[in-house]
């Protein structure tokens, strides 16, 4: 099957194991990249013997590229996915898939207009982890799903993102940063949601960085850093979810899933390993699954390759964006709903990605 040339934009603290993605999976090939600091492209091409490091401008202009990845900061994440389009590129880019519902819905409408793709991460739920929990529901191991809780608990990233600033700006925050791993599960695992309602607060004006770079120094918080909310899902089912970097520590679950005939324990969705756990209405103790799939190790870049496939395929690919903006519409939905004390209605939808079969090529997701 001919490559599909991918060329990055955004060479930060996330790109490396995009770049890595680049020889572990045969459909693609890293062509060229780009950052506003050129030198970072030039580190990165060097270190990941890519053949061209070039400015945006120039990616954009390259005719060899298909898919434009898009990891830079979430303010930038409209403009270069709206800017590949109009290249003529497909788009995959880090989540969440813009700031704004309005930008979410121009870049759906312009691939649309143009017959390209959107994809966007998170990818983590066609790890090994998540597509094992998947297939046990489908296999009804724990009857129809009638619940679900997620809680994301924490001290925030201060203490080891080396630019930890961008991760307070609307945009970000706890709810917008780590909600789309929690809540595009949740979609995988039990399908779209029609409401939601949630409580969020600010619980501090401003954080202290503790990294080994600008230790001491204090950023700004734009953003509720505690949401509490409920979610309605379309086929009836109710989650309960909490993401807060204002915590020292929990002991709370990250994903479980509450079914007629049992409940299944699902594991950290910001990771594409196990462990997995039942029990059924019938056993007293949890049993340790084993998983049915591959791709258990940090296999980010999943999303992207599943997209390269479903381009030569003709096919339709998981990480969708239309599930990215069904996931942003949630999580402004949240915050709405604590704003303006009501219930948020939720206008978008999408499908249940495609299961992952569990007999796929060590490297390759289209058998
Ligand atoms: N760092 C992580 O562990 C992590 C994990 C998962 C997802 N993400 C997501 O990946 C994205 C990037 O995060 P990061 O941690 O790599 O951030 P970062 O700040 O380390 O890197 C972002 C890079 O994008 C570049 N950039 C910004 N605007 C640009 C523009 N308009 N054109 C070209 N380049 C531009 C910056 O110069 C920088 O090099 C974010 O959306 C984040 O949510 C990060």
């Amino acid at each position: 099957m001919k490559k599909v040339k991918v060329g990055i934009i955004g060479c930060g603290n996330i790109s490396s194991i995009y770049f890595e993605a680049g020889s572990k999976f045969d459909i693609i090939e890293i062509a060229a990249c780009a950052d506003l600091d050129l030198a970072k492209a030039k580190e990165q091409a060097e270190q990941f013997g890519v053949p061209k490091a070039c400015t945006v401008d120039e990616l954009l202009a390259d005719p060899d590229i298909e898919i434009v990845v898009n990891l830079t900061i979430p303010h930038a994440h409209a403009e270069i996915h709206m800017r590949a389009l109009q290249a003529g590129k497909h788009t995959y880019g880090e989540k969440p898939l813009a700031v704004t519902m309005e930008d979410g819905e121009r870049i759906l409408a312009l691939a649309k207009e143009k017959n390209l793709l959107v994809g966007s991460a998170p990818d983590t739920f066609l790890g090994g982890g998540i597509q094992t929990c998947r297939k046990l529901i489908d296999d009804g191991w724990i009857g129809k799903p009638i619940a679900a809780t997620a809680f994301m608990m924490g001290s925030g990233p201060e203490s080891w993102h080396p630019n930890p600033g961008f991760l307070y700006e609307v945009g970000a925050g706890p709810m917008f940063d780590m909600g789309p791993y929690y809540l595009t599960a949740l979609i995988n695992l039990i399908g779209p949601v029609r409401r939601v309602s949630g409580s969020a607060q600010m619980t501090y004006p401003e954080r202290t960085i503790t990294n080994d770079i600008d230790y001491g120094k204090k950023i700004p918080v734009e953003v509720p850093t505690h949401i509490a909310g409920t979610l309605d899902f379309e086929n009836g089912a109710v989650g309960t979810i909490i993401t807060s970097v204002d915590v020292w520590g929990s002991k709370l679950p990250h994903l479980e899933i509450y079914g007629s005939k049992g409940t299944l324990v699902v594991p950290d969705p910001n990771t594409f390993d196990g462990p997995v756990y039942v029990k059924r209405h019938n056993q007293s103790e949890f049993m340790a699954m084993p998983l049915t799939h591959g791709f258990t190790q940090n296999s980010r870049g999943l999303g992207l390759m599943d997209m390269a496939y479903a381009i030569r395929n003709g096919r339709e690919h998981r990480a969708s964006g239309e599930m990215a903006y069904h996931v942003l519409e949630l999580m402004h939905g949240f915050h709405l709903s604590s704003e303006q004390g009501v219930h948020y209605a939720v206008a978008s939808s999408c499908k249940q990605p495609a299961a992952l079969s569990a007999d796929l090529p060590r490297n390759g997701l289209d058998g």
